[in-house]
């Protein structure tokens, strides 16, 4: 890297702030990233330590009323078996979740409407009584909504930006609007939710500098927990064909996100495992500090197709969760105890 990239790499780690200008320069670097993902893994280490949070993931539902032209759950895709998972088995498999030692459960769903506020919120306090944290992954909803689950007891929310282009957004996820979905995230902030956000890293038309824009909005919420991807085509989506291989970008936008914000959990994303095997494990050794292990029973993974390719379908809750904890233990690092909330931490500003 040249010298206006080793400066712009220091003062980040000093200061922990970047302009658009500085986050785009680090993007536009062709050259090897070796030591942006060396400052965010010291940085990682420095304000969270070698602790690797792991995160409990129920896909309970691949229906979605949504559009969304990149992914395999948007509603116009004929060729996916759906399923719906019920209450009692998702109270199930989170009390599983538990017995697998597990702190946190992430409840992931398409935008699917079969699931009313009564029935989510009786799931919610449900797991709350197994005294484990509860993360929301369900899309977008009414303030009321989300107050909803909030008062139930979850402690988190995802929800990605995608894409802060408008114009990008509005043609990759029809009758959906940027406007609102950053509504919702500033509701789910305002809520007192943990709130967790990310993009897609190589969406069709989508510039280094709009991610440069993407990475400014996410410091400016400012998020507690990042989920950063690439984009993987998707035959069964009306998305132009690519077989370009966005890991390395993803990559360098989770570091520098790490870099700008120093003391958030950061997740090593299963799409970064499906487009490279050690995926995951390059992410948590350049800034990431969580896992999200896929604990759906066998018979529905693989119909919960974002994307082809992805990791651990045929594979059992039991098996991620002795795997997952062979691959931390491989790069010297272990699995946090307690619910790995974020903790602010006092920042390194002189
Ligand atoms: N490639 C990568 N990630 C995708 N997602 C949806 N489709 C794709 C794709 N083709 C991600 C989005 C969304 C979540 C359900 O999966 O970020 O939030
Ligand atoms: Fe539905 Fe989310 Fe997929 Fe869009 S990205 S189709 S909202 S599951
Ligand atoms: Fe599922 Fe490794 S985490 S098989």
């Amino acid at each position: 890297m040249g010298n206006d990239i080793d400066s712009i790499l220091n003062k980040a780690v000093k200061y922990h702030n970047l302009d658009e200008k500085e986050i785009l320069c680090i993007l536009e670097e062709k050259k090897e990233s070796k030591r942006l993902f060396s400052v965010a893994d010291e940085i990682r280490k420095k304000y969270l330590g070698d602790g690797i949070h792991l995160r409990a993931i129920i896909e309970f539902s691949n229906y979605c009323k949504q559009n969304c032209l990149y992914c395999g759950l948007r509603k116009g895709n004929k060729y996916l078996t759906r399923y719906r998972i019920e209450p009692q088995e998702i109270i199930e498999s989170a009390r599983k979740a538990k017995n697998y030692g597990y702190k946190t459960v992430v409840l992931q769903s398409g935008e699917d409407s079969y699931y009313s506020v009564d029935k989510m919120t009786k799931i919610i306090s449900t797991i709350k009584d197994l005294d484990i944290a509860v993360t929301l992954s369900i899309g977008e909803k009414t303030f009321e909504e989300y107050k909803a689950y909030r008062d139930a007891g979850t402690d988190r929310y995802l929800l990605k930006i995608e894409t802060t282009n408008e114009i990008l957004y509005n043609k990759l996820d029809p009758k959906m609007s940027l406007t609102n979905r950053m509504q919702c995230l500033e509701n789910i902030k305002k809520l007192g939710y943990e709130t967790g956000s990310g993009i897609i890293v190589g969406l069709p038309g989508q510039t280094l500098k709009s991610i440069a824009k993407d990475i400014m909005y996410l410091k400016s919420i400012p998020i507690d927990m990042a989920g950063i991807g690439p984009f993987i085509y998707n035959p069964s989506t009306p998305i132009e064909s690519t077989k370009e291989n966005f890991f390395e970008l993803s990559l360098k936008v989770m570091a520098i996100i790490r870099l700008l914000m120093p003391d958030i959990n950061i997740a090593a994303t299963t799409a970064m495992e499906t487009v490279n095997s050690r995926g995951r494990l390059i992410a948590l050794q350049s800034g990431a500090n969580v896992v999200m292990p896929n604990t759906t029973e066998v018979i529905y993974r693989k119909h919960y197709k974002i994307y082809p390719g992805k990791i651990c379908i045929n594979d059992s809750p039991s098996h991620c969760r002795s795997c997952i904890e062979n691959k931390i233990k491989s790069i010297n690092r272990y699995i946090s105890m307690g619910k790995g909330s974020h903790i602010k931490q006092k920042r390194g500003i002189k």
